[in-house]
């Protein structure tokens, strides 16, 4: 049986197919300004790619922020039930997942089975988001990519005061006015993420495993703090953007094999 997973997020927007519990395929697409779009393309990019037919796919489970414009989706489910079910799924030791996404931080405590426990997120801000990496990378004049490399290279952390992404960007200008390391500062901004999600871990509090989900997951810099800053190991799945979405087509297996049970 062949089921799939959909997250549309606020900046990316992913597809997993699952045959039992073999991950036949996954894609990757910018979201964009249109959900219902970005679902259609991705979902037809992971068919394409593994050369499986719409009608092979018995069941498809959407999450993520645009969840409901998912015209296809048999059901919806919210994206904390989602990361915590694709953690566990990966890491079975996990108890504690930290999706750090586009838009949203997120702390969630799982049991065995990847139920949700408990769960802390940002307020409407995007401090110790993506999304303030993303405008702090543009102010360093370089992509995220080369953002998390600059990071990964410095010597000493710059010190970053303001938590407002405004306010952090203009002491970023400020700093690079004063000719202080690129490095330097994009590790500081690394670090002004790490002390927001560490508030958020001590909202919920800390049980090990610790696995790490979300475009994020890929700043090495931001796991190594996370994890010095906690004291414990942070695993990170091969491609953590995908967590959600895996989740989410482990989800609709269920589903679709309490359907066949039913007379
Ligand atoms: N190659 C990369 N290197 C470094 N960071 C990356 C990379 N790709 C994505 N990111 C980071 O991941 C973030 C997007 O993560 P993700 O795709 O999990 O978000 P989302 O699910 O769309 O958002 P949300 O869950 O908040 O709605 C970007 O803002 C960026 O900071
Ligand atoms: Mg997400």
């Amino acid at each position: 049986m062949i089921v799939a997973g959909i997250d549309v997020g606020s900046l990316s927007a992913e597809a997993v197919l699952l045959e039992d519990n073999r991950v036949l395929g996954y894609c990757i697409r910018p979201t964009g300004a249109q959900s219902r779009h970005a679902a259609d393309n991705v979902f037809s990019a992971a068919l394409a790619q593994t050369g499986v037919g719409r009608e092979a796919v018995s069941f498809v489970v959407a999450t993520g922020y645009g969840r409901v414009s998912v015209p296809f989706a048999d059901r919806c489910v919210t994206e904390i039930t989602c990361h915590g079910r694709g953690a566990v799924f990966t890491f079975p030791a996990t108890r504690t997942v930290i999706d750090i996404g586009g838009q949203d931080s997120k702390v969630i405590r799982v049991d065995a089975r990847g139920t949700v426990e408990d769960f802390a997120m940002n307020d409407k801000c995007a401090a110790g988001t993506g999304r303030f990496l993303e405008v702090m990378a543009r102010a360093l004049e370089t992509d995220l990519q080369g953002f998390s490399d600059l990071a990964a290279a410095a010597r000493e952390a710059a010190s970053i005061s303001s938590v407002c992404t405004v306010f952090a960007e203009s002491e970023v200008v400020a700093l690079i006015s004063r000719a202080a390391p690129r490095e330097g500062i994009a590790l500081g901004l690394c670090r002004a993420v790490v002390d927001r999600i560490a508030a958020l871990v001590n909202r919920v509090g800390l049980i090990e495993d610790v696995a790490m989900t979300g475009g994020v997951a890929k700043v090495k810099s931001v796991v190594a703090g996370i994890s010095a800053k906690l004291g414990v190991k942070v695993c990170v799945p091969p491609e953590p953007q995908i967590t959600g979405a895996l989740g989410a087509a482990l989800i609709a297996r269920d589903l679709a094999l309490n359907l066949k049970k039913q007379p």
